[in-house]
């Protein structure tokens, strides 16, 4: 399985590639409001900063209803940097957002349809030529339902009607959905930065690290 952060912070995105564990960035409006910048401006800047990955989602806004309105503002994100071939156009998960996955995969632009809760909804949009689908887990897990489960659901579906289309498991919350979206077959984890720090701890690992320094102090110099 593959990492992709989730955050449209830039310190973040950076300090997570300098890991050389980064394989795409995902932002969503909420993020890019959070960090008070224009939206293209921050899109641009991550396109630079992170040049090795295979994708870097853009959301179209929520002012885009049809297809048509998504569209028009796929067309303007996908000149962003010069026509980045890593943009991913982020469409939700409605009777339009399906059509204008149609249309943009057609074109060849990258599409991830989001916002999904169901494995009707992974399957409509994998038809439609999605490049990813995106699970919401911690949500479904937020109103009692089984978000791992749906990411298992969909994976087994995929493999046996024999769909292309990437899972990126999203809403994310802690190191043990990683480790069972993993196991559950997703292709990618989205993650905000606080859960890749969390994946690399354990407390053995810091009292080892103690326990070496220590010992070290005494050798012989
Ligand atoms: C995915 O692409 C979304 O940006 C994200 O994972 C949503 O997560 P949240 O439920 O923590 O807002």
């Amino acid at each position: 399985m593959k990492f992709f952060i989730d955050t449209a912070n830039l310190d973040d995105i950076q300090k997570a590639y300098k890991m050389g564990i980064l394989s795409g960035v995902t932002t969503n409006p909420s993020l890019v409001v959070k960090e008070g910048v224009k939206f293209e401006d921050r899109i641009e800047e991550i396109l630079k900063a992170v040049p090795e990955v295979e994708s870097v989602s853009a959301e179209v806004t929520p002012d885009a209803v049809t297809a048509e309105q998504m569209i028009a503002e796929a067309n303007e994100l996908i000149k962003i940097n010069g026509g980045d071939k890593n943009i991913t156009i982020k469409l939700p998960m409605t009777l339009a957002g399906l059509e204008a996955c149609r249309y943009l995969t057609k074109k060849g632009v990258k599409t991830n349809v989001t916002l999904i809760f169901t494995v009707n909804q992974a399957l409509l949009a994998a038809r439609a030529g999605a490049t990813y689908v995106s699970p919401f887990l911690g949500r479904l897990d937020d109103i009692s339902e089984d978000g791992v489960q749906l990411v298992a659901k969909i994976a087994e579906l995929f493999r046996v009607a024999n769909l292309d289309t990437q899972i990126i498991a999203a809403s994310v919350r802690h190191p043990d959905h990683v480790t069972r979206v993993a196991l559950a077959g997703a292709h990618i984890s989205t993650i905000p930065y606080s859960v890749i720090e969390q994946l690399s701890k354990h407390p053995l690992t810091d009292q080892g690290l103690d326990k070496f320094a220590k010992d070290w102090a005494k050798s012989v110099k």
